[in-house]
């Protein structure tokens, strides 16, 4: 039997069917998933040839949009919720461990260490004087000493100092002492549009949508034998709280930045890193639902 004259009822089958035979299992379930979900996307918006075409022509401006300092796609996947969505999935919520939220795409591996007590902001750099302290611990409450705390944020004008030529500020590698104990200088995080001159800027108009994300700080913090954590600590009282552009906010990682004698803004977080190990594979994930 020729198979061939598929129709709009028959051609779903055939296409899950050929793409059924890829040797690796897990390459097969993603791309019988990806056709299903595809073509069900399209039965339900029946897209004229020319929306078509505007689809590719925004995926083809997205590619061009990326280089070594812009991700246009990863923009894409925070802003359309997926980055928040495979960070649940991966990372969850364990007991007392702190809550993870996204990396965002101004992370710079290598940031210069700094000894504790450092100003993160260059001399002469705007914005009101902040100092965090904290601690980092495990699940039992025990010190994690030589904890890397890697932290940035963006400037009092709205930008990191990725997105400016003038060279790495606002970003820093601290040590947890002995005692777990870290504390730095910076600047109160303030809100800030995410890149919005691409197509996902276009997008966001499009869906009658904001650009902006309420202050933070962000934080990857490592261990041996914890599983590393990417985070932000939240400005309370920011406007854009309950509307960030990439959906990243969690009540627990909302800090009162309250100001001390000296009128500086004081941020305090005891951060908690769980064991390594206790993600569970996406196979066994997968498995368990079906
Ligand atoms: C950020 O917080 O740096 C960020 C996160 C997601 C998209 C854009 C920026
Ligand atoms: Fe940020």
């Amino acid at each position: 039997m020729p198979i061939r004259n598929f129709s709009e009822k028959t051609l779903t089958a055939e296409v899950l069917k050929r793409v059924g035979k890829a040797p690796d299992k897990r390459a097969r379930q993603v791309v019988q998933s990806l056709v299903k979900h595809l073509h069900a996307f399209v039965r339900e918006v029946r897209p004229t040839q020319e929306e078509w075409f505007q689809g590719i022509q925004f995926l083809t401006r997205t590619g061009h949009m990326c280089d070594d300092k812009r991700q246009e796609f990863i923009l894409m996947s925070d802003t359309l919720g997926v980055s928040m969505l495979v960070d649940f999935i991966n990372y969850g919520k364990v007991g007392k461990a702190t809550e993870s939220t996204v990396l965002g795409p101004f992370f710079v591996a290598g940031a210069p260490e700094m000894p504790l007590g450092a100003n993160i902001a260059r001399p002469g750099t705007p914005g009101e004087p902040c100092v965090v302290t904290g601690t980092v611990k495990d699940l039992k409450g025990q010190p994690i000493a030589d904890a890397l705390i890697d932290v940035w944020e963006g400037g009092a004008d709205g930008f990191y100092d990725v997105q400016k030529p003038d060279g790495t500020n606002l970003r820093a590698r601290f040590r947890s002492d002995a005692q777990g104990r870290f504390h730095f200088r910076c600047i109160t995080p303030v809100s800030y549009p995410v890149p919005h001159d691409g197509p996902v800027g276009k997008m966001l108009v499009a869906t009658g949508r904001h650009p902006m994300r309420p202050g933070h700080l962000h934080f990857v913090i490592e261990a041996p034998g914890c599983d590393k954590l990417v985070t932000h600590l939240f400005v309370k009282g920011d406007k854009y709280l309950d509307s960030d552009a990439v959906f990243g906010v969690k009540d627990s990682l909302i800090v009162n930045f309250k100001k001390n004698a000296a009128g500086e803004a004081v941020c305090r977080y005891d951060f908690v890193l769980k064991p390594a190990g206790l993600r569970k594979s996406p196979a066994r994930r997968a498995k368990r639902r079906h």
